[in-house]
């Protein structure tokens, strides 16, 4: 099957509300992709309506949410190169129609080889090349280890006709957007260009693809049909598993067949936060994002943030204070919990929050203070979906190579990428400097540990019902968006399409500034904010909130792809599990 493009290049983003107000006004059709579609049974939002209308179809036949999360995660990694993946790894957060929640960590591992001065030249010299863009920053991957876990404890369809959409759209290929032609001739021109197996992946024979042409990935296909055919031992044992360690021995990188046999994912206890009466459920570490999403809703419980106003100076401020404070932990207290202790219960308490709130000022910013400790830099590329079957059962789910393209490595013969997820420990025992390089010791290499991530999917209840299934890619900015999407759900009454396109705003205790998206604000509410006395930054985009919002009243679930991303979709679905 060879997918066509089912709308044209989305309007420019910031075309505001009302734009988007109309076009879902216009009613969007069941069954196929668009920018936001209804449903009275299943829906599937993803930053590529391809791989959303892959899930739908899935439920349509009788799965359900976590099967439908299943195909989409597949679809993505062939038609959203950037951050789809099965050479990466990321999180999923299951709600089920009764209320419960559980999660599944599927994050990739340091390989059993690694240690905390790895990124150390002889002469005792941190490289930041080799600790993002080598073979040496590529952590064990997580992906279909992951899935095959959830569809093992979740699912209901047969595993294999969640891959084989997979399968066909790899090897028979799908029509080229003109964002995605241009991304991958990019890519394969600049970092790719180094790897011929990623030249060939990427390329018609050497040369750049056009849209509307036709991608075939037959070395992918090949992957996704052994992953089809044998579940995770198609990735962890056997050919691919061979094809990448031999690609680490030819690149100088760690990863072994023994550190793919021994990658686990693990089910874990979801964070659970209320907020004015509202559930919040979310990914505990190696996330940092549950923590801090509820750490910074718990300080700004106290205050009236409806009255402040949306993106009024007031609000502003107040919801920086909150995230500066809620980064100031991540930074502290945070690491994988299997192997740090991790202070979850005190930092996500009531009690702690109002320890927190003591010395902000309604009339001046705080000072964030370098000396304490240093952030590392993270990548802003990564992918995040949303799931609702006709039963109710909701899954959120943030995966990632870390950066756009992860680590540029497409594994020869296996026609898939592999991730620089190394890149999000710490570069070295005690390396800490003003240019944004933590030493600190919880998030350090070490043998099978996780990395610490920001990826924050998460799901929002109200009285035992689900209100909206919420997360996105942006690196740090992943926990700023997602709490803002809580924000103007529950404190301005916004609905998901609403929250979705609201424009954007960051604080992460260091660099001490204040970041707005273009056009946010009016330069009066700029002065205002830097009277209070915070630094501020303005432009660009955050995030992509690839939403599904469930109506209080009607129960009809409203899918929505972030208008900031080019391809994104939302496909709703009728037949058994979409009912
Ligand atoms: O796990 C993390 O927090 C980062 N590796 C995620 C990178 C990311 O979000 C890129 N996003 N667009």
């Amino acid at each position: 099957m060879c997918y066509p493009a089912p709308f044209s290049a989305r309007p420019l983003f910031f075309l505001a509300l009302t734009l988007l107000t109309v076009a879902v006004a216009a009613g969007p059709v069941l069954g196929q992709a668009q920018e936001t579609a209804r449903s009275d049974g299943g829906m599937v939002s993803s930053q590529q309506w391809i791989a959303s209308q892959a899930g739908a179809d899935v439920l349509a036949a009788g799965g359900n949410a976590v099967d439908a999360a299943i195909a989409t995660g597949f679809a993505l990694a062939v038609t959203h190169p950037t951050a789809g993946n099965i050479g990466g790894g990321g999180f999923m957060v299951i709600r089920f129609p009764n209320g419960q929640s559980t999660t599944i960590d599927f994050r990739e591992k340091a390989p059993l080889a690694s240690h905390p001065e790895m990124w150390l030249d002889e002469n005792g010299e941190y490289s930041f090349q080799v600790h993002h863009l080598s073979h040496l920053a590529v952590g064990v991957p997580g992906t279909v280890a992951g899935f095959d876990k959830a569809h093992r404890l979740y699912g209901v369809a047969p595993w294999a006709d969640l891959v084989e959409p997979s399968v066909d759209l790899a090897n028979d290929g799908f029509e080229l957007s003109e964002a995605l032609a241009g991304s991958i001739a990019r890519f394969a021109s600049g970092r790719g260009a180094q790897y011929q197996a990623s030249v060939a992946a990427f390329t018609n024979n050497g040369s750049p693809y056009s849209a509307g042409e036709t991608w075939r990935q037959p070395d992918l296909g090949r992957t996704l049909e052994r992953i089809r055919d044998d579940r995770s031992d198609g990735f962890y044992r056997g050919t691919t598993a061979r094809l990448i360690a031999a690609e680490m021995r030819r690149g100088g990188g760690l990863i072994t067949e023994e550190d793919l046999d021994q990658y686990e994912a693990r089910e874990r206890t979801p964070i659970k936060g209320t907020y004015r009466g509202y559930d919040v459920i979310s990914m505990p570490p190696p996330s940092s994002g549950g923590v801090a999403i509820v750490t910074a809703l718990n300080i700004l419980e106290e205050y009236d943030l409806t009255s402040m106003g949306h993106n009024s100076a007031q609000y502003l401020h107040h919801v920086a204070e909150a995230m500066r404070r809620a980064f100031r932990d991540r930074a502290m207290y945070l690491a994988d919990a299997d192997f740090r202790d991790v202070p979850i219960q005190r930092l996500t308490g009531k009690d702690y929050a109002a320890w927190l709130r003591r010395d902000l000022d309604p009339e001046r910013a705080s000072i964030s203070h370098p000396s304490d400790v240093d952030q590392p830099y993270e990548s802003p590329e990564t992918t995040h979906y949303s799931v609702v079957d006709a039963d109710g059962m909701a899954v959120s789910v943030t995966y990632t190579l870390e950066s756009g393209y992860g680590s540029g490595i497409v594994v020869p013969g296996g026609g898939f990428l592999l991730n620089n997820e190394m890149g999000d420990f710490n570069a070295a025992p005690g390396l800490t400097n003003a240019s944004g390089l933590i030493g600190t010791e919880p998030n350090l290499a070490r043998p099978q540990q996780r990395m610490l991530s920001s990826m924050s999917p998460s799901i929002l209840a109200h009285d035992g019902d689900l209100v909206a299934v919420i997360g996105s890619p942006g690196g740090r900015t992943i926990i700023n968006t997602t709490l803002q999407l809580i924000l103007n759900m529950v404190d301005f009454d916004m609905d998901i399409e609403e929250a979705v396109a609201a424009p954007r705003m960051h604080h992460q205790w260091l660099p001490d500034r204040i970041r707005l998206e273009a056009d946010a604000v009016s330069p009066d509410v700029v002065l205002a904010l830097e009277q209070l006395g915070h630094a501020v930054q303005v432009g660009g985009r955050q995030g992509s909130a690839n939403a599904i919002g469930v109506s209080a009243r009607t129960g009809v679930r409203i899918g929505v792809g972030d208008p900031r991303s080019a391809d994104a979709g939302a496909a709703g679905s009728s037949g058994p599990g979409g009912r």
